[in-house]
C-alpha cells in the first residue's frame, strides 16, 4: 500500500498508529459491532437513503472507506449498490474477506485512495474519519472529491464534540494507541464545501447522549 505523497513525519506516525491499533483490535472491534445495523435504523436508514441516490443516478461503484469488518459495505451491496471496502488494517481487511467472501476488500488510506478520477458513484466513511488528525481532513476530502464522477455522493459520520480521545487498551485488552477526534457538524460540512461538495443533509443522532453520532450527506456537483 501506498503511503500519501509528500507524508510527514508527524502524518506517518498517526497513520502507522491507527494501522497497528486496528490490526491488533480488529478481531475485538469485529465482535463489538456485530449485528450492529440491526440494532440501529436510524444507521440504516441513512445508508438506505445513500443506496437509493446512487441507484437513481444510475448506479456505479460505492467505496466504503475504512470499511472495518465489512458489515456496512454488505448492507450497501444487498440495498442494491456495487460497493466495495477499503481499510488501513490488514487484519479489517481479512476479516471483511472472511464474512463477505463475494464482496471486495483492498487494505489502503483515505489519505491517498488508489481509485481514478471520477470513477466512483459514492463513497461512504462511517466512523472512519474519527482517527483523521484535523490538518490531514481538507487533504481527504479533496480525495473523495476527486474520485467520485460529477453527480456522486459521500456520506460521513462520525462522534459529535470539541475534543481528542487517546484509547491505549483495545476491546479485547490489548495495547493499542488510538485517538479518536470528536468534531461539531458544522465542521464537517464546511471540510466538504471547501473541497467542493454541496451538503444534502446533515443529521445529529442522540444528541442528549455524551457523544451523539452525526452523519453528513453531500453531493459533488454535476
Ligand atoms: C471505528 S472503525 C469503523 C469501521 C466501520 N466503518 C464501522 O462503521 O463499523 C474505523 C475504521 O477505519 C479504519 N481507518 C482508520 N484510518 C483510516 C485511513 N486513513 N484509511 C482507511 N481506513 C482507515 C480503521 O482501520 C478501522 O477499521
Amino acid at each position: 500500500m501506498r503511503e500519501p505523497n509528500g507524508a510527514s513525519g508527524r502524518s506517518s506516525t498517526w497513520l502507522a498508529e491507527t494501522r497497528s491499533s486496528y490490526d491488533s483490535d480488529a478481531a475485538g472491534y469485529a465482535e463489538e459491532v456485530q449485528g450492529f445495523l440491526e440494532t440501529h435504523p436510524h444507521l440504516r436508514a441513512h445508508l438506505d437513503l445513500f443506496a437509493e441516490l446512487v441507484r437513481r443516478d444510475g448506479g456505479g461503484q460505492v467505496a466504503d472507506i475504512g470499511c472495518g469488518p465489512g458489515y456496512v459495505t454488505a448492507h450497501l451491496h444487498d440495498s442494491g449498490v456495487e460497493a466495495f471496502g477499503i481499510d488501513l488494517s490488514a487484519e479489517m481487511v481479512a476479516i471483511a474477506r472472511r464474512d463477505y467472501p463475494g464482496l471486495r476488500f483492498e487494505e489502503g488510506t483515505m489519505t491517498h485512495l488508489e481509485a481514478g478520477d471520477r470513477s466512483l458513484a459514492g463513497v461512504v466513511a462511517f466512523w472512519s474519519t474519527i482517527h483523521v488528525p484535523d490538518e490531514a481532513m481538507p487533504g481527504v476530502v479533496a480525495q473523495f472529491h476527486r474520485v467520485l464522477r460529477p453527480g456522486g455522493h459521500v456520506l460521513v459520520g462520525f462522534k459529535v464534540g470539541d475534543w481528542t480521545r487517546h484509547s491505549s487498551t483495545g476491546y479485547t485488552g490489548a495495547p493499542i494507541s488510538l485517538d479518536t477526534h470528536l468534531r461539531q457538524t458544522r465542521t464537517v460540512s464546511d471540510w466538504l464545501r471547501g473541497a467542493g461538495f454541496l451538503i444534502e443533509s446533515e443529521s445529529i443522532l442522540r444528541p442528549d447522549d455524551e457523544v451523539p453520532g452525526a452523519l453528513v450527506l453531500a453531493r459533488k456537483p454535476g
